[in-house]
């Protein structure tokens, strides 16, 4: 799992000013929203001695450990001290992490890491012309579905970018390996700075659902355009074009809970079929897909993706997950993988946090920023000190 990324912290209903308790990278979060409404996020140890901020209440724009009563705003900074009476001093130290959030699409991202605005990863875009500032455009419809299943965000981002899985898993998709003159090819990579994508064209049975399949004009196999890319670690974008003028643009963001277990948020865009009303049934074909999956993903030994792809068999059409695994050691590089078999083997003993980006410019902070895995340029070091 990484730090410096936007991550989903929720939906933007499920917000409010009831303090709301999120795992995300295996440490724990409080979200909230303040008296102007902005949605908050903040670390969710209180630094007294360890209370869960998010079992106490919002007030005003502070939310209140409910173990003695320590007040922090939005920004992390405590604003009160009950037990210290009427206007004390409070101390600078007192203070929890806190990160920046982001409302889009119906969904709070928060930016779990410490770098600047400027220098962080931006979240995975839909373009403007199918999702403006106050929704989905003329000609378009959305849908947001969420899950949480028991499986590591890798494995499932790999299956969302692996072209040979759908001949398979999804008889929607494919044909079960029942074509013999089935084959899926090393497909052409298109890197960009934050991951790679691809797209090709299969032979694809016609729309299960009824309704679906009769506004997509298409009642035999056809060859269908589809397209599929990550976007850092944790999103991917997936375009399905049944037919040229039919198109399913899918926005997936993944938040690792931890280790071995994810929540998924799925935002469907489609340019078909645009009243609300048929919204159920486009959200439950893509449940079904979705469960096809998971039933794969859930059984995937061993659950984290091996260290080395030596201990996997690679074939042309696994290219796309070996270059997302470049992708991630080159972020591991960076300094921003938490060292989770670290975490996991001191959590009854030490509460960590995400470090924040004021962690860069102030000092003495009463909980230890979690463990990283060493960067690239401390491995260069360790081995020149060797050397
Ligand atoms: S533990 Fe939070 S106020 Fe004491
Ligand atoms: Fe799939």
């Amino acid at each position: 799992m990484f730090i410096n990324f936007w991550y989903v912290a929720g939906l933007a209903s499920e917000i409010t000013d009831q303090p709301l308790k999120r795992r995300m990278l295996g440490l724990d979060f409080v979200l909230f929203r303040d008296s102007e409404g902005r949605a908050r996020c903040l670390s969710n140890t209180c630094i007294h001695r360890g209370g869960s901020l998010a079992g106490g209440k919002v007030r005003g724009d502070c939310v209140q450990c409910p173990y003695h009563g320590w007040e922090f705003d939005g920004d992390g900074n405590c604003r009160r001290i009950p037990s210290l009476g009427p206007n004390p001093t409070i101390p600078a130290r007192a203070r929890v992490d806190a990160y920046p959030t982001e409302e889009r699409y119906g969904l709070v991202f928060a930016f779990l890491g410490d770098l600047p605005a400027a220098e962080r990863p931006p979240i995975l875009e839909i373009p403007d012309h199918e999702y403006g500032p106050d929704g989905p455009r003329d000609g378009w419809a959305a849908t947001i579905q969420h899950f949480e299943w028991a499986f590591d965000y890798k494995r499932s981002m790999e299956n969302g970018i692996d072209p040979a899985h759908n001949e398979y898993v999804h008889p929607t998709h494919g044909f079960s390996g029942e074509q013999d003159d089935y084959q899926m090819p090393s497909p052409t990579l298109e890197d960009t700075d934050w991951g790679t994508g691809f797209w090709s064209e299969r032979l694809a049975p016609p729309l299960a659902e009824k309704k679906m399949r009769e506004a997509s004009g298409r009642e035999e196999d056809a060859v269908i355009r589809a397209g599929t890319g990550h976007f850092g670690p944790c999103s991917i974008w997936t375009y399905i074009h049944p037919t040229p003028d039919i198109q399913i643009h899918q926005y997936l963001f993944e938040t690792p809970v931890d280790e071995s277990n994810t929540r998924l948020y799925l935002v469907n865009l489609r340019n078909f079929l645009t009243d609300t009303k048929d919204d159920e049934r486009v959200m439950g074909r893509n449940e079904v897909v979705a469960l096809q999956d998971r039933d794969v993903l859930v059984e995937i030994q061993p659950v984290q993706t091996p260290d080395s792809n030596n201990h996997e068999f690679f074939v042309g059409a696994d290219t796309p997950i070996a270059r997302y695994r470049e992708y991630l050691k080159d972020w591991e590089g960076r300094g921003w993988r938490i060292d989770s078999a670290r975490v996991e083997r001191d959590r009854k003993r030490v509460a960590y946090a995400i470090p924040s980006q004021a962690r860069r410019e102030q000092k003495g902070w009463v909980l230890d920023a979690v463990p990283l895995r060493p960067g690239a340029a401390a491995t260069q070091a360790g081995k020149a000190a060797r050397a």
